[in-house]
């Protein structure tokens, strides 16, 4: 087993004398190094790198307070324990605002000691161990009534856009049709059906071996390659992937087919925005009127759900105007009809969004307004 690693950050020698001491008796532990003060407590941990630090909170240089604000800001990984005297109440409180795990009241015996940083780096340690740092997880839903509309070119596209600084989950939830994997050119990645099959749901490393790296923000979960494998999907899978994984993201861009199943369901339920897109026909019209209804069924709010005509052009006598007369609801945003860049992009897989910077289609311009406007 990996010793847990330590560094004593404190001004007084007994102090630090009496830790070394108890720790050198414990197998587990391992001391790493020891500081005077916060600044040589922050240097240390660059080179050191230990797992826990245990901090003073009355030091010269730096004091243990603004350390600990440092150290939790800068490096994550690492778990700092107070160290301090009776009566030090309010500076505790501070600490533990400033991001400290724990913390310890001197003078301590053995067992105190030891005890506390076992049982706050077990309780810290599943999120160390993945390389967490825990994440906002927004999630987007790319959603319409009526098929072919353009749900996943303009998730993919999104998705891309958004990962240029933000990390990024895109997952496939059209589970019966699912063809992210064309847009992106990874056909024989592994899909969600891998996950379910191999059982391999419970740990957030299992879960991760099963998603595609487009790039390095934007990791990719495909749907199962034949549409009969959707029955072996169920909600609670899906559920407990999403739990999984969202919080190792700032975004998480869904796909969905057209239906109201139990996943499509429960994704529209949890999602932050859901993009309802639309084309200008009048099928598409109705079938938006009919599923923004449904929307308003279900009760969601109407900054969650912001529709969005794709492929717009005015050539047929209706406007934005009209269409959000007929929606009873007003247009977030439009998209341009642009037929070569679109099917071009498919067709090679390379999404359009990482065409040149400097000669930008009207509809890569759309996404990054798209991407502008949301407020994620
Ligand atoms: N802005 C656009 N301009 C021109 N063509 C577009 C545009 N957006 C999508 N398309 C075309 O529409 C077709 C359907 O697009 P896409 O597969 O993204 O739709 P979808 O809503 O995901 O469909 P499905 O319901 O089958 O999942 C594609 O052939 C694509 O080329
Ligand atoms: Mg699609």
């Amino acid at each position: 087993m990996n010793k847990i690693k330590i560094l004593i950050a404190d001004d007084v020698k007994e102090t630090r004398d009496i830790v070394k001491k108890i720790i050198e008796f414990e197998e587990d532990f391992e001391i790493v190094g020891e500081a005077l003060d916060g600044e040589d407590a922050i240097e240390k941990i660059k080179r050191l790198k230990p797992d826990v630090v245990l901090m003073d909170i009355n030091m010269p240089v730096l004091n243990g307070l603004e350390a600990t604000e440092r150290i939790t800001s800068q490096f994550k990984e690492v778990i700092v324990i107070i160290m301090s005297v009776q009566g030090e109440s309010e500076y505790l409180r501070k600490a533990m605002f400033y991001g400290a795990k724990e913390y310890i009241i001197k003078p301590f015996n053995y067992d105190t000691l030891v005890n506390t940083i076992k049982l706050t780096y077990d309780r810290y340690k599943s999120r160390k161990g993945s390389d967490i740092d825990l994440r906002d997880g927004k999630v987007i839903t790319f959603f319409s009534s009526k098929g072919g509309v353009g749900k996943t070119t303009l998730a993919v596209n999104t998705a891309i856009e958004l990962s240029k600084n933000k990390k990024v989950l895109l997952m496939d939830l059209d589970l019966m049709f699912g063809d992210i994997s064309i847009f992106v050119d990874a056909v024989d990645a592994k899909t969600i059906l891998d996950v379910v099959d191999e059982d391999n749901i419970e740990s957030l490393s299992s879960v991760k071996s099963y998603l595609y790296n487009y790039n390095k923000n934007l990791d990719i979960m495909f749907a199962p390659k034949k549409p009969e494998a959707s029955e072996y999907i169920s909600r609670e899978i899906v559920e407990k992937i999403l739990n999984t994984l969202k919080k190792q993201y700032d975004v998480v861009v869904v796909d969905t087919g057209v239906n109201f199943s139990e996943v499509t369901l429960y994704i529209l339920d949890i999602c932050d925005y859901i993009l309802f897109i639309s084309n200008m026909d009048l099928a598409s019209l109705k079938n938006t009127k009919l599923g923004l209804q449904v929307m308003r069924s279900l009760g969601y709010d109407k900054n969650k759900v912001k529709v969005v005509i794709n492929r717009f052009k005015t050539d047929y006598g209706i406007g934005k105007k009209e269409a959000e007369e007929v929606f009873k609801e007003s247009v977030f945003l439009t998209i341009a009809d642009d037929e070569k860049t679109v099917i071009n992009s498919i067709n090679t897989g390379k999404p359009f969004i990482e065409g040149s910077k400097f000669l930008k289609s009207k509809i890569e311009k759309s996404i990054e307004t798209l991407c502008r406007q949301l407020e994620i």
